[in-house]
């Protein structure tokens, strides 16, 4: 399997996740973390686990920014020191828990698990369009699949065509349509769907043949923050005069293990939306992607000597770009 890449901001959750005085413990990378809300209203992330015999702290007891692991009492600070020993004033030296740089933008916190020093919230991509699309309600679910197979399939949307026919009835506007992968700013990857001349669907309220065009866009960061725009608007005419604005959403994923994913995204609210969203998310594209993973039995996808098709494009220069990635930070660490 592939190390991950560590110098890179990578989503740990929702920010309403740890809101209050809550807890949140999560496995990130590999590795437990509590991550809370302290007082001055910034976040601490630490090791989850207590260094004594390795209790998940998340169930641990908060004083104000201290937690007091739950199974012999040991305490610590936000800054991941020992405070306080219930068995004698002597803190043990090693009684010490790993901290990670973490910081909010755009309803969501981020964490570099890389060289601390080089954590620049400036390198955060830019999410703003979450908040500028109006209401949503913000999503999490988690994948048994690597993430860069996900990414694999956020960036090759043609599979829409595939395994989400009954819910946007594409009727093969992939294969007629344009497609293009591409390189933006700050290490961003595009892969654009472009669709002109197709047929309003019945739900979209517009008279009976109304002719669209229509795109899909996704942008790309490493190691996979995605955000996605669905747009449509009369035929030949610019973007701008489309019956209504196009659809922003986030596909964030941040590896939970090297086989499984969390997966943020968010929805509009009402029912409607949440049984949308569990459609195509539980019951159409996990199962793909899962049944996928289970068969590679822990190999690597490029260790596989995949076929290559044309709509691949976006997600190689992705998983190209991860590479170097990689292949930098080992070469920085000797390894
Ligand atoms: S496991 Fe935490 S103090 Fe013992
Ligand atoms: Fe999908």
């Amino acid at each position: 399997m592939n190390p991950y890449v560590r110098n890179v901001w990578y989503m740990a959750a929702w920010e309403e996740e740890v809101a209050g005085d809550a807890f949140l413990g999560r496995t990130l990378l590999d590795q437990e973390w509590l991550i809370f809300r302290k007082g001055d209203g910034s976040y601490a992330m630490l090791s989850g686990l207590c260094p004594h015999r390795f209790a998940p702290l998340h169930k641990g007891k908060r004083t104000g920014d201290t937690v007091a692991c739950p199974y012999h009492g040991l305490e610590f600070d936000a800054d991941g020191r020992c405070m306080r020993n219930p068995f004698g004033d002597a803190l043990p030296p090693q009684a010490k828990l790993q901290t990670l740089p973490v910081t909010a933008r755009c309803g969501a916190l981020w964490f570099w698990p890389g060289d601390a020093s080089k954590a620049d919230p400036a390198l955060i991509p830019d999410f703003s369009a979450i908040d500028a699309s109006g209401p949503v309600v913000r999503g999490k679910t988690l994948f048994d699949a690597n993430y860069e197979l996900i990414t694999d399939n956020l960036l090759d949307l043609s599979h829409v065509e595939f395994i989400h026919t009954e819910t946007f009835h594409p009727d093969g506007k992939f294969f007629t349509g344009a497609y293009k992968a591409s390189e933006g700013e700050g290490g961003a990857i595009w892969s654009k769907s472009w669709m002109p001349g197709t047929t309003a669907a019945p739900w979209m309220g517009l008279p009976d043949g109304t002719k669209l065009d229509e795109w899909l866009e996704m942008r790309w960061h490493a190691p996979a923050s995605m955000l996605l725009e669905v747009g449509n608007t009369f035929h030949d005419e610019p973007r701008h005069a489309a019956a209504s604005p196009p659809m922003i959403n986030p596909h964030i994923l941040t590896p939970e293990t090297q086989t499984s994913t969390h997966y943020f995204y968010t929805r509009s609210p009402g029912e409607e939306s949440a049984a949308l969203a569990h459609r195509v998310f539980e019951l159409e594209d996990r199962p793909m992607l899962e049944d996928i993973q289970r068969s590679m039995r822990g190999r690597d996808l490029m260790e596989m000597n995949p076929v290559i098709l044309s709509v691949d494009a976006a997600a190689i220069r992705a998983r190209r770009k991860m590479m170097q990635m990689r292949n930098a930070e080992a070469q920085k660490s000797g390894a």
